[in-house]
């Protein structure tokens, strides 16, 4: 393949100037190879140490042996989270417990938290693709890392860290809260790429401004944003406000943790998926019927490598589709904006958050803090979005609801839903510390 074709473009040295690994500019064919191998592996693992999946294998009339090509993953039985839930604690480990040296959990909505665990091995994996991830997002030798990502049982904090030291980078471990004191120590110690979900980024923003800072005037080049979904029009706002380039990591804990995807700088065009580590597959939602790449469903992703949690066909709820890659071989997601459990049904209409949060950017005159609360009216479900109006804009009550209509009006005409919106004056709707809760669902239960 000559250096002019795509997959190849990235050269021999990352965006930053560092050396990129020889996986990352493989061809196709060699990347295929590797997946292929690592899979039968993976697969033999998981049947032969965890009995829980040996028995869903059993129970499909699956064995790991019968997998002579990559297609033949579809045979093989979803992982959902129910099946972690089932196991907990420890019962999905592949190792034994004394070999797990690392555990981390998500506190879910309901019930009890995910569990999971990393051997050395993983540990070491994880760090080398979150720096691989770090690297993609354009760091240059002898950056500072400014991380705000929560640390404890969430595995942003942590994951960012061990990433950011592998590449040989200074890391501030700040983790999530103290807004204020977040702003004074970006102001003091100058840090060059921040690691924060979107959300907290932009009520960081605000803070500078309360503070009588120029946001703009920050010291970040790069801000490396995930762990919620976000769109291209939060990411002009967040690159606009704080005059940095914001780039998408992608990741979940039951995969892994941050890293399992990462956008490249030069490119922007949706994170590239670490491949060589986790086989994709996009299937549909309702069917469970693999979907050819390119076209729209949910994530499905396999472990290539994991010891303590090998994870086979994990179901992640993530809406998204497989691109060809263009600045790494590996191929792309598609940007995530929603979360099957994320959607919303507004008389009979399945809404996404994002798609709000589009129009909402697209006005002036509005801030990006928003939350949709899912009420009744007798039979019918409602929507309510409360937003606010951006500090400095007029705020008399005419305004708000002339600005109101306004989104309304949006609302119906681009998503086909009926709406209400209440526009509130600045800095009255909950900023988030970590990840936004976007979605209020005040329904009463049905009986
Ligand atoms: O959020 C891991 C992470 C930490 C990723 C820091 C990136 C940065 P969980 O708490 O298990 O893990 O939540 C995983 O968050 O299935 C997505 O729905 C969502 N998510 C994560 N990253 C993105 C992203 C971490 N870049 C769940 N875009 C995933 C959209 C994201 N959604």
């Amino acid at each position: 393949m000559s250096s002019q074709e795509p997959g190849h473009t990235g050269g021999e040295r990352s965006a930053g100037g560092f050396p990129l690994e020889p996986i990352e500019r493989a061809s196709i064919d060699e990347l295929r190879n590797l997946q292929l191998e690592r899979l039968k592996w993976s697969l033999r693992h998981a049947w032969e140490r965890v009995p829980h999946y040996r028995q869903r294998f059993e129970a499909a009339g699956v064995h790991p042996d019968e997998l002579d090509q990559l297609d033949d993953l579809h045979r093989f039985p979803f992982t959902t989270k129910a099946d972690l839930r089932q196991t907990y604690p420890f019962g999905m480990f592949a190792v034994p417990r004394d070999q797990v040296v690392r555990i981390h959990a998500s506190s879910g909505t309901t019930g009890k938290p995910t569990v999971v665990g990393y051997t050395a091995k993983d540990i070491d994996t994880w760090a080398v693709l979150v720096a691989r991830s770090i690297r993609a997002s354009g760091a240059r030798p002898g950056d500072l890392v400014h991380v705000s990502y929560g640390y404890g049982l969430f595995t942003g904090g942590l994951g960012a860290h061990y990433g950011a030291e592998r590449l040989g980078l200074t890391v501030v471990p700040f983790g999530g809260g103290q807004t204020e004191r977040q702003v004074q120590l970006m102001e003091d110690f100058r840090p060059d790429i921040v690691m924060i979900t979107p959300s907290y980024m932009l009520a960081i923003a605000d803070e500078f401004e309360r503070l009588g800072l120029d946001p703009r005037n920050a010291s970040m080049r790069i801000g490396i944003f995930g762990a919620e979904p976000w769109t291209n029009e939060m990411r002009g706002e967040i690159e606009r406000r704080l005059s940095l380039d914001a780039v998408d990591i992608y990741g979940l804990s039951e995969v892994m943790g941050p890293g399992v995807a990462n956008e490249c700088i030069e490119t922007k065009d949706g994170p590239t998926l670490w491949e060589d580590h986790f086989y994709p597959e996009i299937v549909d939602p309702e069917t469970g019927a693999v979907l050819p790449d390119g076209e729209f469903g949910e994530l499905v992703l396999t472990s290539l490598t994991k010891e303590a949690l090998p994870v086979v066909r994990y179901r992640t709820r993530d809406l998204t589709r497989l691109l060809p890659g263009t600045a790494r071989t590996m191929r792309r997601i598609e940007k995530i904006t929603g979360r099957s459990d994320d959607m919303m049904i507004v008389r009979g209409v399945n809404v996404f958050p994002s798609q709000i949060e589009e129009l909402i950017l697209q006005r002036p005159n509005l801030a990006p803090h928003y939350q949709c609360e899912l009420g009744r009216d007798g039979p019918l479900d409602t929507l309510l979005v409360r937003v606010e109006l951006k500090a400095g804009e007029q705020h008399d009550s005419a305004d708000r609801v002339g600005a109101a209509a306004a989104l309304e009006h949006a609302i119906k005409a681009y998503i086909g839903v009926s709406a209400k919106v209440v526009v509130e004056g600045p800095g009255t709707i909950e900023r988030s510390q970590g990840k936004a809760r976007r979605v209020l669902d005040k329904r009463p239960k049905r009986s």
